[in-house]
């Protein structure tokens, strides 16, 4: 039987293992391991990927959201507002900082949160007598937040505007700008799974802004402008050329392996698209959506884990546990979220990934409608 999981990474890394690994010798023979010109090739690609002026490597997407809100100068009493639906690290990087997350709901229809959600919480935060200073979107699951009306809002309000695009690269938004390029900052994860993944951690900010660029630079270098004079306290966070030079050798296929992905959701939706199921909508051009995940939703969603587990068939709950809920945050006493909350109880992430074979597709789909006939 078609055993299928989550995700096969090795498939997709035998596919460029062999250049990869020719690079890999040059970076050995060449011994410049730490930044140097192979991470600034990597910046120079990226930048120009999210036609913005600048792009900087970093050691991970949460150092990303990190660096890029102590580069915006938010600290301690400062609120920043983020969905409550995400990977720990958008939320985490706002608290790390001395700042205050606050978090919005999402709208049932995308999962992101959107122009009304943020507005409601960034009246609920100033009620509160909070001092809201960004409001920090994700781009969830591949699909860009609303860009275009919460760039709107920001400005309205004098608030800035870090994007998480973590899971987004090669997005677009409803105006049709790449993801990450939305505000003051856009982070990036490289992180193995990710679209664009290396072969270990990594990262990347993204920004218009000159200040802003030159800032990150110095706090992923120990806040150093030149060697060993230190203007303020950084860390290392540092893209290494190793890393660079395997994001290198993959952008070529960025765009292949992302219309495979695009390819498995369409068929997907085709096959699914009776069931009692909600499935996530493509995006409309000039949108791009960059199926980084498939998930979809389903009152019966724990039920169908399992059917679907003791058929040989992984797939992934994201996220179980709202940020709002979250323990490491109860002692922010936020309010319910009522679809943010409806959104962890029911959704479901099905395999979705660049080598996944017709065959192994086959059998998602064969699995989930069995389970829908025997109910
Ligand atoms: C939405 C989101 N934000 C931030 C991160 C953090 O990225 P990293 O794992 O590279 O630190 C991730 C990925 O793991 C993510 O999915």
């Amino acid at each position: 039987m078609t055993r299928v999981p989550f995700v096969d990474l090795a498939a997709q890394e035998r596919e460029v293992a062999s250049e990869v690994l020719g690079v890999l010798g040059e970076v050995a023979s060449e011994a410049r391991f730490i930044l140097g010109p192979r991470v600034e090739a990597f910046e120079r690609w990226l930048a120009r990927a999210c036609g913005v002026e600048h792009a900087v490597g970093v050691a991970s997407g949460s150092d990303a959201l990190e660096l890029s809100l102590r580069a915006l100068g938010i600290g301690p009493g400062d609120a920043v507002v983020t969905p409550a639906v995400s990977f720990v690290a958008t939320a985490e990087s706002i608290a790390a900082v001395g700042a205050r997350p606050v978090f919005c709901d999402v709208d049932p229809a995308t999962m992101n949160g959107g122009a009304r959600t943020f507005a409601d919480a960034i009246d609920r935060a100033r009620r509160a007598g909070l001092r809201p200073r960004a409001i920090m979107p994700v781009d969830l699951f591949g699909r860009c937040a609303p860009l275009g009306a919460l760039r709107a809002l920001a400005a309205a309000d004098n608030l800035l505007l870090v994007e998480d695009a973590a899971q987004a690269i090669g997005a677009r938004d409803d105006g049709g700008r790449p993801a990450g390029s939305a505000g003051d900052a856009g982070c990036f994860s490289f992180f193995p799974t990710k679209n664009l993944g290396a072969w270990g951690d990594g990262g990347a900010v993204v920004t218009p802004r000159a200040d802003v660029a030159a800032r990150v630079r110095r706090l992923r270098a120990h806040g150093a402008d030149e060697p060993y004079v230190h203007s303020e306290l950084g860390r290392n966070s540092r893209l290494d050329a190793l890393q660079a030079a395997v994001l290198l050798a993959k952008t070529s296929r960025l765009a292949a392996w992302q219309d495979r992905r695009a390819r498995a959701a369409r068929r997907y939706a085709d096959e699914l698209e009776d069931l009692p199921l909600v499935l996530p909508a493509d995006a409309t051009a000039p949108a791009v959506h960059a199926w980084h995940a498939f998930v979809v939703r389903c009152e019966r969603r724990d039920a169908l884990q399992a059917w679907l587990r003791s058929r040989d068939v992984e797939a992934r709950v994201y996220y179980p546990v709202p940020m709002h809920r979250q323990p490491c945050f109860a002692s922010l006493d936020e309010p319910d979220l009522p679809e943010a909350e409806n959104v962890c109880r029911t959704s479901l992430a099905l395999p979705i990934f660049p080598a996944m074979r017709d065959d192994q597709q086959s059998r998602v789909i064969e699995v989930v409608r069995g389970f829908f006939d025997g109910a």
